[in-house]
């Protein structure tokens, strides 16, 4: 049997399948909202996204997923997915279950499924370590942020086209100690900074959504997450910087095992996420992208997802009604 071009799959296919995918994880996760226990929402979320992987029709393969092999029992860089294997389209995935474990536990706002799609030898193998992450939303002058400059630089150049005072920008910036010095230059500028305190994929999906008044996302958090949220800017515009951070020498060399060998490489978003791809996502708490996981009083759950497609630049946003849960 001839297989299917990966090109025709993410386009007639794939594209709701994935949403079935997140759905799973959220569901999954929601049933921990609150309960203090991030390794429990997350093993939940993990478990539910393999099972639902397994469904589909692909011979998919993790690029970015739950750690190496030996730290991750599944869903683990390198690990086949899909129950086409050999047959099915090739299709690499980079996919975090549970984006945002700790605001999962606490009941926080933000915590997403997510999971982008290409294929195969699309996405950036990126290795677990630190990015430095700089992103503006749709509608400005290609190449108006950039890594090489300061935040000053990129803040002011923004306001200029966007023609407003520097102070009226709105920044998305991770609560972290790290950012300390980054946070007083914002300030010093007069913009406003939201402080989210964790989930920074949102963050940089936020500066797409005029409604969250996020004008740009600065600062580092986790490189896998920043080719998730490269992968949803393909699809919706914007624009986006990306370096990797290394903290001492297991970490590059782990970058080094990924194929990665200049480290002070600044990523364009088409360095990220190559080609066509999707990025699906379900809300497992309440946030600025997307509703939460709701369970009503006769057991139906309600899901609200996001799935998007670089090629066509088609966002479907997709509420379920799960009337047997899961
Ligand atoms: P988890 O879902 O793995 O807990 O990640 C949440 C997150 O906030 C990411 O969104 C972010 O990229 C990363 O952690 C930041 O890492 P750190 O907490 O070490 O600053």
């Amino acid at each position: 049997m001839p297989t299917t071009p990966a090109s025709k799959l993410l386009d007639r296919v794939l594209v709701l399948e994935m949403v079935r995918v997140t759905e799973a994880a959220a569901i999954a996760a929601s049933k921990l909202i609150g309960r203090g226990d991030e390794k429990a929402a997350d093993h939940a979320a993990v478990e539910a996204m393999r099972k639902a992987f397994d469904e589909l029709a692909i011979d998919g393969t993790v690029v970015i997923g739950e750690g190496e092999r030996d730290e991750a029992p599944m869903l683990f860089i390198g690990e086949k997915v899909g129950g086409a294997q050999g047959t099915g389209p090739k299709i690499d995935i980079a996919l975090d279950p549970l984006e945002g474990t700790t605001i999962t536990a606490k009941a926080g706002p933000n915590a997403l499924a997510v999971l982008a799609c290409a294929e195969e030898g699309n996405l950036l193998n990126a290795p677990d370590v630190y990015m430095d992450k700089l992103a503006v939303g749709p509608g400005y002058p290609q190449g108006i942020i950039s890594l090489d400059k300061s935040p000053t630089e990129n803040v002011k150049a923004v306001a200029a086209a966007k023609g407003v005072e520097p102070g009226d920008i709105i920044v998305c910036v991770l609560d972290r100690p790290r950012h300390t010095d980054l946070i007083a230059e914002l300030r010093e500028l007069g913009c406003g900074v939201q402080l989210i305190p964790d989930g920074d994929v949102a963050g940089v999906i936020a500066t797409t959504n005029e409604d969250t008044t996020i004008d740009m996302y600065m600062g580092s958090g986790g490189a896998p997450e920043g080719v998730l949220a490269a992968a949803a800017l393909r699809c919706v515009g914007g624009q986006f910087n990306g370096r990797l951070l290394f903290r001492n020498d297991d970490e590059r060399a782990r970058a080094r095992k990924w194929g990665i060998e200049d480290l002070n490489k600044i990523y364009v978003l088409e360095e990220l996420a190559k080609g066509d791809c999707i990025f699906a996502a379900t809300g497992v708490t309440d946030g600025s992208l997307l509703d939460g996981v709701k369970r009503r009083k006769d057991g139906t759950m309600t899901t609200e997802s996001v799935v998007m497609r670089a090629s066509s630049g088609t966002v479907r946003w997709v509420k379920g009604e799960h009337r047997k849960g899961r």
